[in-house]
């Protein structure tokens, strides 16, 4: 029987939006450890397109073409050969390791396509959750569990600031620190501060208007998700002993030396059981995704146009039927 195909965006070089290419090629097949997946909606990260334009060429080189994205929700289609931990007609959600703006993916979810090195995480999606909110989770609401309860050990009672509030990761991020007992001081434009107040904030503070560090001091962690020179202001407010996770950059250490302050750039990456305990927490009505704008597939570039500017409410998402 003929093999079926599928619409698929697809980068063949490095550069600008005009290299998403919008094509029909061969739906993929399942592996042994594999599982092929139906998307119904893809989340579109800023490291999608940081990896379009090359930015992480020296660390993650690219074999052309590849399929952008990573962040999916969808139903498994088919299972490779040994996989026991999903079935076909399941809805999912999380990572896939060979592209999310296609209309089926492939991802390793046992051995022996799984290894430890292997960065793919796929969870049963709660019925209350819709595809698109679902696709908002990886590389959001992960991102945020990680750099927060892993790398910055946040405990209840404690003092965080969170840049960039209104964002994919900052978003989830307030809500999972109001979630842990912290008190939450978040930053964000005009736009978006009623938005960062809803979703938990104490403290927001609109940083068009008002520098941070002119009002915000002693705190036990900072969240940058903005780096550059709010990564260095930042590392001035935050208390002695205290620490400042990026998810930008390493901060320099001689500073963090002098300020006698932990600052790191984020290491820790998420599990399945963080997928798993995400998924609860929403299911639950204790945190809530956020969708912002959404395009069709076949939009994918004015999806990264949008991300590339750095602003904006929510996760922006592709919805793929
Ligand atoms: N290393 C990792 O593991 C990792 C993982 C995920 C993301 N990241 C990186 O983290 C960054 C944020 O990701 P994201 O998905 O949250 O991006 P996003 O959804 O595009 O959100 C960015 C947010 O930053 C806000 N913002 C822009 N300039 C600001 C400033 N000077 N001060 C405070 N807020 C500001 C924008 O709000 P306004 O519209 O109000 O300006 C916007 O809501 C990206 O650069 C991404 O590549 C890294």
């Amino acid at each position: 029987m003929a093999r079926q195909t599928m619409q698929v965006i697809r980068v063949y070089q490095y550069g600008d939006p005009e290299q998403l290419r919008c094509e029909q090629i061969l739906r993929p097949e399942p592996q042994a450890g594999e599982v092929l997946i139906r998307v119904h909606a893809a989340g579109v990260l800023p490291a999608d397109w940081k990896m379009r334009r090359g930015f992480f060429r020296k660390f993650y080189p690219q074999s052309f073409p590849y399929i952008p994205g990573s962040a999916i929700a969808g139903v498994i289609e088919a299972v490779g050969p040994g996989v026991t931990r999903f079935c076909k007609g399941q809805a999912v959600f999380g990572r896939s390791t060979h592209g999310a703006y296609t209309e089926y993916t492939t991802t390793p979810v046992e051995p022996p396509a799984l290894t430890p090195k292997t960065y793919s995480l796929l969870a049963l999606k709660p019925d209350s959750l819709t595809f698109a909110e679902a696709a908002t989770i990886s590389g959001g609401a992960t991102t945020a569990w990680s750099a927060l309860f892993g790398d910055g050990e946040l405990c209840a009672g404690q003092r965080i600031l969170i840049h960039g509030a209104a964002g994919g990761v900052g978003l989830f991020a307030v809500q999972l620190a109001r979630w842990k007992g912290a008190q939450v001081i978040g930053t964000t434009s005009t736009a978006n501060v009623d938005f960062v107040r809803s979703l938990g904030a104490e403290t927001v503070i609109d940083y068009t208007i008002t520098p941070f560090e002119e009002v915000v001091s002693e705190v036990d962690l900072v969240l940058d998700t903005i780096g550059g020179e709010t990564l260095q202001r930042s590392m001035t407010v935050v208390k002695r002993g205290g620490t400042l996770v990026s998810l930008l950059e390493k901060p320099p250490a001689q500073l963090a030396k002098v300020l006698g302050i932990r600052a790191m750039k984020n290491a820790v990456t998420p599990t399945s059981q963080d997928l798993e305990m995400i998924a609860r927490l929403i299911d639950e009505g204790q945190v809530k995704a956020v969708v912002g704008q959404t395009f069709p597939l076949q939009q994918a570039r004015q999806a990264h146009k949008l991300s590339q500017t750095g602003h904006g409410r929510g996760r922006i998402v592709l919805v793929i039927s």
